[in-house]
């Protein structure tokens, strides 16, 4: 698999499930790749450097992280919220903002992009294949840095899956946890008619719904006529 254009090492924090599968899909693409749990404080400082950091820590844990050095850094969200893990947390439960636009404010000066979310360990490990192979995976993308979007979709094919760009970062919405995304075992062409119809579905109802009522869906697709 051809290495991305710009990312070539990869610091990733948490040292879970994801995050053990996502540093050896890297390690696999010939990247260079550093890890580190929450009390790994060295590990921690060489992470950040990398070109790209990972977060693969409970989303609940987020204002643990170091944002101080994270500062200009390229970030890259795979967290989801779970209340069940994560606890009920009202700033994820607000129905108007993506999970990843919540961590973006906190992580003010990263660019972040939101990707390896809606997949399973189980398929990280598992599913990555050569470009070209007709059961290839998609990935769905999102940021509001139109070149760091591009090189974090050019890693999710370096590592094994084919990168489906879904617009800025509040469209990350549109993979989280309860969307038709989440977990499907879908091709590029497929993930993409997946975010399409995310507004005619029910939570893309919820979302358009309370956005319009605070007229924050400028600029976003707009949801059907039907819900306006
Ligand atoms: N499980 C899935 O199938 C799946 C798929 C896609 C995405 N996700 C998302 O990925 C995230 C991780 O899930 P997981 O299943 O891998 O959880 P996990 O197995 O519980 O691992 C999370 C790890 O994060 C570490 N951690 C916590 N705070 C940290 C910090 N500030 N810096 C560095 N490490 C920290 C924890 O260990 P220590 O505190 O001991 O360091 C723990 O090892 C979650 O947001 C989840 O929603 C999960």
């Amino acid at each position: 698999m051809a290495l991305p254009p710009t990312i070539r090492s990869v610091g990733v924090l948490g040292v879970g499930r994801v995050g053990r599968a996502l540093a050896q899909l890297a390690r696999d693409a010939g990247l260079t790749v550093t890890v580190a749990g929450s009390q790994d404080t060295t590990g921690i400082a060489d992470a950040v450097r990398a070109d790209a950091v990972i977060l693969a820590i409970p989303l609940s844990k987020h204002r643990t992280l170091p944002a101080d050095a994270l500062n200009d850094a390229l970030v890259i969200d795979a967290m989801n919220y779970w209340w069940e893990l994560d606890g009920h947390l009202t700033e994820f439960e607000d129905a108007r903002t993506s999970s990843s636009e919540v961590v973006a404010a906190f992580l003010q000066g990263a660019s972040v992009v939101k990707a390896f979310n809606h997949a399973s360990v189980w398929e990280l490990e598992h599913l990555a294949a050569p470009p070209g192979d007709h059961q290839r995976r998609a990935l769905a993308v999102a940021g509001d840095d139109a070149d760091d979007v591009a090189a974090v979709a050019a890693l999710v094919d370096a590592v094994g899956f084919d990168p489906v760009v879904a617009g800025p970062l509040k469209e990350g919405v549109r993979f989280e946890p309860n969307t038709e995304p989440f977990g499907a075992d879908a091709n590029q062409q497929e993930l993409q008619e997946m975010l399409d119809d995310f507004w005619e579905s029910q939570r893309g109802r919820v979302v358009a719904r309370a956005r319009a009522q605070v007229g924050r869906n400028e600029g976003m697709q707009p949801p059907p006529a039907s819900l306006a």
